[in-house]
Parts: structure tokens; C-alpha cells; sequence
């Protein structure tokens, strides 16, 4: 393996981009494990994406399933993509990566793919799995402002902090009417008018929202409890601005509609993802590209058993699609 590679201009250096990480191992436990490893095991595949490393855990299991298939000349490669400096930075270094010549560890967005199998040589990739949205280690990171009960945290919500804008800023740029569509559309939030007004009401004040305890106020304001508490009132405005900040929506959707064409004849991609619009998102590429066969007609769903012992996978949907011939 070689050091992490970079795949977008960053603008800061390591040192100071990494103090932002207080995770030092990682605590996330990925998701439907078995069932990413044999949808990719099935091809025999010797270039495999893995667009979203996060914790490594998919990257690994991955990089077992490239030690099976061993029959071809072309060098095994799991390559693995994350879009925040502080997750690749934690990993670069560590042994099982640096002592692993199967795997390519790249600091980017999965939708420069195509940069990655450049960089290598390559054309295609044989697989690529997304596993999308967040890590348990972002989730638990004080300065990212990704959980919402820490109050006095920026509100950023960037996967990569050292491009695009915090959340906060993006806030200041937008007008309340593009606020409110924003956590309609990617929050589905029905309060989200009032929500805007609040945010746009307290910057015409002079005193904008900038921290992580001043929106989930807001929030608590505007949004009713739900009868039966299942979910917080700040879930889905967070969850809206974050999508918004990290274009996540549209990342995918290009990456989907470019993948037929660095995804070999006969591979495949297989797609985890966390709620309805990002699910919508796949299955409509997946059905309106004739170079997609659909090989799981309804999304897969993480056993009761894995749901019992993580939590955190009980609203994963797995979709696989093979590259026709
Ligand atoms: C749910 S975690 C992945 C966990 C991983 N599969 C594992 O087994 O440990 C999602 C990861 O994707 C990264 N990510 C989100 N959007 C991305 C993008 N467009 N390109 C690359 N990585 C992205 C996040 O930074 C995060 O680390």
C-alpha cells in the first residue's frame, strides 16, 4: 500500500487538518457484512471500490474476498475512498494497511472513482460498494457538529472540513424560502417553514445560528413532539443540512449514472443506504440505466440478529446491480 492519495485539492496541511479528529481507532461496526461480502465474492472480482472506507471494516472483508479469486496476471486491489482528511489520516499509517499491497487507500469523493483507477493504471473496477452517510466515529467526533447533543459544537457537518462551507455559513448564504425547501426536500421535515423563519429571524437580529445547541432550540420550538417520541425534533433538520452541505443527493446521483462506464462488463455495485431519498435515488438509476440488471428486486435488510447487536443498522437497505455484458 502506498499513503493515502489524494483524489481532490485539499487546502490545509495534515498536522492541522487532523487535530480535528479525537478518534484514534474506530468505533463503528459496519453494516450487512455477510451479505457485501458474498454479492462481491460471487464475481470473482480483482478491482474492487470500496467508496466510502469509514471504519475499514467493509475494506477488509473485501480485501479477503480479492485473496479468493487469485486466478488472474492483474495485481488484487481493494480501493478505498473516504472523503474525510481525519478518517484517512487516522488509517494511513496503521500496519494491516501499509503492510497490505492490496489496498489503495485514497483521501476524495467516491465520484472521482475513475481518478483512483487512473492513478493505478486501471480502467475498471470489477465492484464498488457504498456504504453512505455517516461513521459512528463522526457521529461521536465533538467538533463536527454531526450529534446534536453537543450544544456548544460548530455547526459544520462536513464530511471533508476543508472544502466547501460549514452549515452554519451555508445558513447565512441562503434565503429563508431556500432554507425551508432544503428541510422539506432532504429532511422531509413538514415544519420547515417555521424553521427557516427562526434561523433567518435570528440572523436579521445580528446574532446568527452558529453552534449545534442553537438550532436543535430552534427546533424543539418549531417542531411538535412526535406522540410517540420516537424521534427527536432536530433529526431531520440536521439531517437535511447536512445532505445540503455535502451535496450528498447529487454525489450519488452522478457517481450511479458514471459507473457503467468504469464498472467492468459483468460487475457489480451494491449500494447501502440509510433512508428514502438516497434508496429512491438507486433504484431509480438502477431501473432507468438499461446497462443495470437489478439483481435484488426489493432492497435486502439487515437480520434481526445484526439489527439486535447494531443498532444503528436497522434503517439499511442493500441494493446490488450488475453491469451487463
Ligand atoms: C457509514 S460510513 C462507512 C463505513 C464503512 N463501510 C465500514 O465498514 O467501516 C460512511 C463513510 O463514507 C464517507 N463518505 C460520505 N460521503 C462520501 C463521498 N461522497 N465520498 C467518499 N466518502 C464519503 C464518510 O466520511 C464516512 O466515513
Amino acid at each position: 500500500m502506498t499513503a493515502s492519495q489524494p483524489l481532490d485539492q485539499t487546502n490545509q496541511d495534515s498536522e492541522s487538518a487532523s487535530a480535528g479528529s479525537s478518534a484514534a481507532e474506530t468505533e463503528h461496526v459496519s453494516v450487512m457484512p455477510n451479505e457485501i461480502v458474498q454479492w462481491v465474492r460471487e464475481i470473482n472480482p480483482t478491482t474492487i471500490i470500496d467508496g466510502t472506507y469509514g471504519g475499514g471494516g467493509h475494506t477488509r472483508l473485501l480485501a479477503e474476498v480479492l485473496a479468493d479469486a487469485g486466478s488472474t496476471s492483474d495485481t488484487p486491489r481493494v480501493i478505498a475512498i473516504d472523503r474525510d482528511p481525519a478518517v484517512v489520516r487516522r488509517d494511513e499509517q496503521k500496519s494491516w494497511i501499509k503492510n497490505d499491497p492490496r489496498i489503495e487507500l485514497f483521501l476524495g469523493s467516491y465520484e472521482s472513482s475513475p481518478k483512483a483507477l487512473d492513478a493505478l493504471d486501471l480502467t475498471h473496477a470489477d465492484a464498488l460498494v457504498l456504504d453512505l452517510g455517516l461513521s459512528s466515529d463522526q457521529l461521536a467526533d465533538r467538533n463536527r457538529g454531526f450529534t446534536f447533543t453537543i450544544d456548544d459544537a460548530e455547526l459544520d457537518l462536513r464530511f471533508d472540513p476543508e472544502n466547501g462551507v460549514p452549515a452554519y455559513r451555508w445558513l447565512q448564504q441562503h434565503s429563508e424560502k431556500e432554507i425551508a425547501d432544503a428541510i422539506y426536500q432532504f429532511g422531509e421535515e413538514r415544519f420547515s417553514r417555521r424553521i427557516a423563519k427562526q434561523i433567518f429571524l435570528r440572523a436579521r437580529e445580528r446574532n446568527p445560528v452558529t453552534k449545534v445547541g442553537e438550532l436543535v432550540e430552534i427546533c424543539r420550538r418549531c417542531v411538535p413532539r412526535s406522540r410517540n417520541h420516537d424521534i427527536h425534533p432536530a433529526t431531520r433538520t440536521f439531517q437535511a443540512l447536512r445532505i445540503a452541505v455535502n451535496d450528498e443527493l447529487g454525489g450519488l446521483t452522478r457517481t450511479l449514472q458514471s459507473a457503467p462506464e468504469w464498472i467492468a462488463p459483468g460487475g457489480r455495485v451494491a449500494v447501502i443506504s440509510f433512508h428514502s431519498l438516497e434508496d429512491r435515488i438507486v433504484k431509480n438509476a438502477f431501473r432507468e440505466d438499461h446497462r443495470w440488471e437489478i439483481l435484488t428486486k426489493k432492497p435486502l435488510r439487515p437480520t434481526d440478529e445484526e439489527v439486535q447487536a447494531n443498532p444503528r443498522s436497522r434503517s439499511a437497505k442493500l441494493r446490488v446491480a450488475k453491469r451487463v455484458e
